[in-house]
C-alpha cells in the first residue's frame, strides 16, 4: 500500500476545513457581536448577567448547574454565552436577539436533564440559566404558592412546610436538588403520586416568555399552550418563568421504613408479591423496593412512606403484605418534610438538616438512567435473569432498579388531562439507574451503559408494549431523536413522541405548530411543528 495515496487527500481536505472554519468563525464572531449589540439595545441591565467565553467566571457559572458530569467534559460543546437573568425583560431580550442572530437557546433550571440537553447542543447556542429565579411565595390561607422555575423541589417543600407548620406540601420527586422548571414541565412525580398524582396535575397558572418574546400568563397563553407546558417538556414551547400551584395536605405525622431482604430472606418472593399488591393497597401507603447487588448476592430494600402513624400502618401491612414481616421496630414516625431528608438517605436530626433540602447539589457525579412501565407482574422465575446480569458485572460496575408503585390518584386522572399519559393500567414504573464516582473515562461510561442496556433488553417481554412507554423526565435519547439540528418530520418524531406522550403527542404537535411554527425552540427531543419538513411526503 502506498502511504502517499492516503496522505494527499488528507492534506487537501485539511486545507478545505481550515478555509471553511475561518469563514465560519468570522461569521460567528460577527453574529456574536451583533447579538451583544442587540441585547444592549433591548435591555440596559443585561450586561451584568452575560458571561462570555473570555469571562473568568464563565466556566464556573457553566458548570455550576451541570449535575451530571458526563456532560461537563472538555469535549462537550460549550455555549457562546451563559445568561443568568434577574428580570423577565432580560429573558425577553435574550429570546429576541437569539432569534435574530441564529443562536439556539437552551433553558436551564436545575440542570438534572438525564441527557444534558439543558447544557449542551450541537449548534451554536446560549444558555439561559434561571439560577436567580428562585423565589417561592406560599399562601397558606388559599393553599397555593407561586414558585419560580430556578428553585429546587427541596426548597419548595421546605418553604411550604415552614409556612404551613408541616400541614401542606406539593407532590414532587424525591431528590431535593431537582429544578422546578424541568420537573414541572416534564410532569414530576414522587412518593405522593398514589395520593395526589403528578406535580403537573396541580398547576393552576404559569408565567412564560414565548418565541416572540412576549410575557404570557395562563389567560393570555390560552388553554392549549397551558396544557402543553404541564408535562409536554418545557423546552419545546418557551421559557416558563414561574408556576402557580395548588398545595396538598399531609398529616402532621408520617411513617417511614427501610427494610432490606436478601435472596436467602426470600427477596424474590417478596418482590413478586409486592407487584401484586403495590398499586392496590391504601393510597396513603407508598412502598417502593430497590434492587441491587451487594457483594455477590442480591438485596431488595423495601422503602416506604405512609401518610399516617405506625398504629394505622401495621394492620394495613398485616392485611396486604404480611410476608414482609414488618415490625414496629422497623418503623419511624416523623414529619413529612423530615421524611424527604430520610428518603434521600440522610439522618433525620433535630433541628432538621436544612442543607439537604435547600442545597442544589446531587451527590452522584456521573449517572445514566432508563425507564419502563409495567402493566403486569414480572413472573417470579424471570427475576433470576435480572440477577444474572447484575452478578456478571465486575465489582466496579453496579446499578440499581427502583420500583415506583402506581394506582390511586395517578391512575384516576384521564390520559389526556395533561400531556403525561401513563395512568390507569400501569402497576408500576421501573427505573434502571447507574451512578458512579470514578473519573468518567469512556470505559466507565461504557460499562455502566452496557449494563443498563442489557437489563433493558432482558426486560422487553415483561414491560408495556406498542409502544414501549417512557417518561420525558427520565429522558433517554435511545428511544429515538430528531436529527442533529432538532428538525424532524412529525412522522419520524412520533416514534419517540408516542413513547413519551402516547396520543397526546399529536396535540403537542398541534400546539407547537400554533405557537412556534418555525421551530425556534428545539432540541434532540423537542416536539416538531407540522409542515416544517413535508410531512405528507
Ligand atoms: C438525581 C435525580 C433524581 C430525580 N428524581 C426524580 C423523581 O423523583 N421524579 C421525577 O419525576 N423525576 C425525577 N428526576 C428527573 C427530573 O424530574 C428531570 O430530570 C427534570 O427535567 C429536571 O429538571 P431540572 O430543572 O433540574 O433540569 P434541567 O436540566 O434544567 O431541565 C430539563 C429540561 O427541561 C428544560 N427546561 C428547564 N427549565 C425550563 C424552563 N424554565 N422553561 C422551559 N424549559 C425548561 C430544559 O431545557 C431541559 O430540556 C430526577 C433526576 C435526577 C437527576
Ligand atoms: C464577567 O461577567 C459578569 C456578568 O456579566 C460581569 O459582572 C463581570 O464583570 C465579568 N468579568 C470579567 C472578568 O469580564
Ligand atoms: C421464606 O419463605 C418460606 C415459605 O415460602 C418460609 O417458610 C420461610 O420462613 C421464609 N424465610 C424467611 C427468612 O422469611
Ligand atoms: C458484604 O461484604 C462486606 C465485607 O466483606 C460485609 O461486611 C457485608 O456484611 C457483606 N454484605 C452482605 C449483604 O453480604
Amino acid at each position: 500500500m502506498n502511504p502517499h495515496g492516503l496522505f494527499c487527500p488528507n492534506i487537501l481536505s485539511f486545507i478545505f476545513v481550515i478555509l471553511l472554519s475561518f469563514h465560519g468563525e468570522a461569521l460567528a464572531a460577527e453574529n456574536h457581536e451583533n447579538f451583544l449589540k442587540c441585547l444592549s439595545l433591548q435591555s440596559n441591565t443585561i450586561s451584568k448577567v452575560i458571561y462570555t467565553q473570555t469571562n473568568s467566571s464563565y466556566s464556573s457559572v457553566l458548570k455550576a448547574s451541570i449535575k451530571n458530569l458526563i456532560f461537563s467534559t472538555p469535549t462537550n460543546p460549550k455555549p457562546v454565552f451563559v445568561i443568568t437573568p434577574f428580570h423577565v425583560s432580560e429573558i425577553q431580550a435574550a429570546v429576541k436577539c437569539s432569534k435574530k442572530n441564529g443562536l439556539q437557546i437552551r433553558v436551564r433550571s436545575g440542570g438534572h436533564d438525564h441527557e444534558g440537553l439543558s447544557s449542551i447542543s450541537d449548534v451554536p447556542f446560549i444558555i439561559i440559566d434561571l439560577i436567580n429565579f428562585i423565589e417561592i411565595s406560599v399562601d397558606v390561607e388559599e393553599k397555593t404558592a407561586w414558585v419560580e422555575s430556578g428553585a429546587t423541589i427541596g426548597q419548595l417543600n421546605y418553604r411550604i412546610a415552614e409556612k404551613s407548620q408541616n400541614l401542606l406540601t406539593f407532590p414532587v420527586g424525591t431528590c431535593p436538588g431537582v429544578g422546578v422548571g424541568g420537573h414541572f414541565s416534564g410532569g414530576g412525580y414522587g412518593v405522593l403520586l398514589r395520593k395526589y398524582g403528578m406535580a403537573a396535575d396541580h398547576i393552576v397558572d404559569a408565567h412564560m416568555v414565548d418565541v416572540k418574546g412576549r410575557f404570557l400568563n395562563r389567560e393570555s397563553m390560552g388553554e392549549d399552550l397551558f396544557w402543553a407546558i404541564r408535562g409536554g417538556g418545557g423546552a419545546s414551547f418557551g421559557i416558563i418563568v414561574s408556576w402557580k400551584i395548588k398545595l396538598v395536605a399531609v398529616p402532621p405525622t408520617v411513617t417511614v421504613f427501610n427494610v432490606p431482604r436478601t435472596l436467602e430472606q426470600n427477596a424474590t418472593k417478596l418482590l413478586f408479591k409486592w407487584q401484586c399488591i403495590a398499586d392496590k393497597v391504601h393510597e396513603d401507603l407508598f412502598i417502593s423496593p430497590l434492587l441491587l447487588r451487594v457483594n455477590s448476592t442480591m438485596v431488595s430494600v423495601f422503602t416506604a412512606l405512609f401518610l399516617g402513624g405506625v398504629d394505622r400502618l401495621l394492620p394495613l401491612m398485616q392485611d396486604s403484605f404480611p410476608e414482609l414481616g414488618l415490625t414496629r421496630k422497623d418503623c419511624r414516625e416523623m414529619t413529612f418534610v423530615e421524611s424527604i431528608v430520610y428518603l434521600d438517605g440522610y439522618e433525620v436530626e433535630e433541628p432538621i438538616n436544612v442543607d439537604v433540602l435547600l442545597g442544589r447539589d446531587f451527590h452522584v457525579r456521573f449517572f445514566r438512567g432508563k425507564v419502563d412501565y409495567l402493566t403486569e407482574p414480572i413472573p417470579e422465575e424471570a427475576f433470576q435473569g435480572i440477577y444474572d446480569i447484575f452478578l456478571e458485572q465486575d465489582q466496579e460496575t453496579n446499578g440499581v432498579l427502583m420500583f415506583f408503585p402506581y394506582g390511586g390518584k395517578i391512575s384516576e386522572i384521564s390520559e389526556s388531562e395533561i400531556p403525561y399519559p401513563h395512568r390507569a393500567g400501569n402497576i408500576y414504573t421501573l427505573l434502571y439507574y447507574a451512578g458512579w464516582d470514578l473519573e468518567s473515562t469512556d470505559d466507565t461510561y461504557q460499562r455502566h451503559d452496557n449494563m443498563l442496556k442489557k437489563l433493558f433488553n432482558y426486560m422487553t417481554p415483561y414491560v408495556a408494549k406498542n409502544p414501549r412507554t417512557a417518561y420525558i423526565n427520565y429522558r433517554d435519547l435511545d428511544v429515538g431523536t430528531n436529527n442533529k439540528l432538532g428538525h424532524t418530520s412529525v412522522q419520524e418524531a412520533s416514534v419517540w413522541g408516542k413513547k413519551y406522550f402516547k396520543n397526546n403527542f399529536y396535540r403537542l404537535v398541534h400546539v407547537k405548530t400554533m405557537v412556534d411554527p418555525e421551530n425556534f425552540f428545539r432540541n434532540e427531543q423537542s416536539i416538531p411543528p407540522f409542515n416544517l419538513v413535508k410531512d405528507e411526503l
